[in-house]
């Protein structure tokens, strides 16, 4: 049976490894981007290169702009018009304490990482009869670390909305989260940053892309699952 998927911020990094896993799944993966239309459009070639009874069509949106958020799944290409799941992966990864942070920072990393998610999730009950939803939050959201404060507040509050809405949209949509430890360095900053955070952690092993693959496909696989965070974080959260 045709399942399609649209994953945000899909065209590189983590995005780009959970589009190819889904697709390997058999999965028509809708590719979302921002900026990298380069980007998005070589994988969705790629994908298509290997999977050619399969289209993987890229849509552009700027989750910053709310408007474009809302009326994202109206302008979703044809044939791709009604998705059985959603990927909240897209995200801003920006520094600034309490002290530090402005109200138009605080707006920006807010619209991104916590708005545009909320929108997409609730325009997906509302558009469609049943799915399933996965947010992608981080393994910090135990934690108050503030170096990274309204990022972090904003995966917390998506993590909690990942729990409202569990049980808010059942029966017929599920909704779960992973929260990923040390995957990627950020951009612009080396693998050293990187295997700090990796020296702290209990398992004192980086996380592999895979790892973050399994686990959104564990939840969209499992029918008796919702309102779940998988801590795919090399047990940092215990700490
Ligand atoms: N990397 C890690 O080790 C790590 C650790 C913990 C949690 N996470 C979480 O895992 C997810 C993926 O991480 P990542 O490091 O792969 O993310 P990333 O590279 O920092 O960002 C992913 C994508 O988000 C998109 N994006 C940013 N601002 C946007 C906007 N205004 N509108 C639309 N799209 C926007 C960008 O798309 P374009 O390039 O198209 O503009 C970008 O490619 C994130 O939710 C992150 O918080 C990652």
């Amino acid at each position: 049976m045709r399942r399609i998927v649209l994953i945000t911020g899909a065209a590189k990094r983590l995005g780009a490894t959970l589009s190819r896993s889904l697709a390997a799944e058999g999965w028509d993966v809708v590719l979302h981007y921002n900026y990298s239309r380069d980007e998005a459009h070589a994988l969705s070639a790629e994908l298509k290169s290997k999977y050619a009874d399969r289209d993987f069509p890229v849509v552009q949106c700027d989750l910053s702009n709310t408007d474009a958020v809302l009326s994202l799944f109206e302008r979703l290409p044809e044939g791709y018009e009604v998705l059985d799941a959603l990927i909240n992966n897209a995200s801003t990864f920006n520094s600034g304490t309490i002290e530090e942070t402005s109200p138009a920072f605080l707006r920006k990393e807010m619209e991104v990482n916590f708005e545009a998610p909320f929108y997409l999730l609730q325009s997906f009950k509302n558009s469609f009869e049943k799915g399933c939803i996965v947010n992608i939050l981080d393994t910090k959201i135990t934690t108050n670390e503030a170096s990274h404060a309204a990022y972090l507040l904003a995966k917390k509050n998506l993590a909690s909305l990942t729990q409202m809405a569990a049980l808010s949209f059942a029966p017929d949509f599920r909704v779960n989260a992973v929260a990923p430890g040390p995957v990627l360095a950020p951009p612009r900053k080396s693998d050293d940053y990187l295997m700090k955070v990796v020296g702290k952690t209990p398992l004192k092993k980086r996380v592999e892309l895979s790892d973050i693959a399994s686990s959104v496909s564990f939840l969209l696989n499992t029918s008796s699952v919702t309102g779940q965070i998988i801590f795919c974080d090399s047990g940092l959260h215990l700490l």
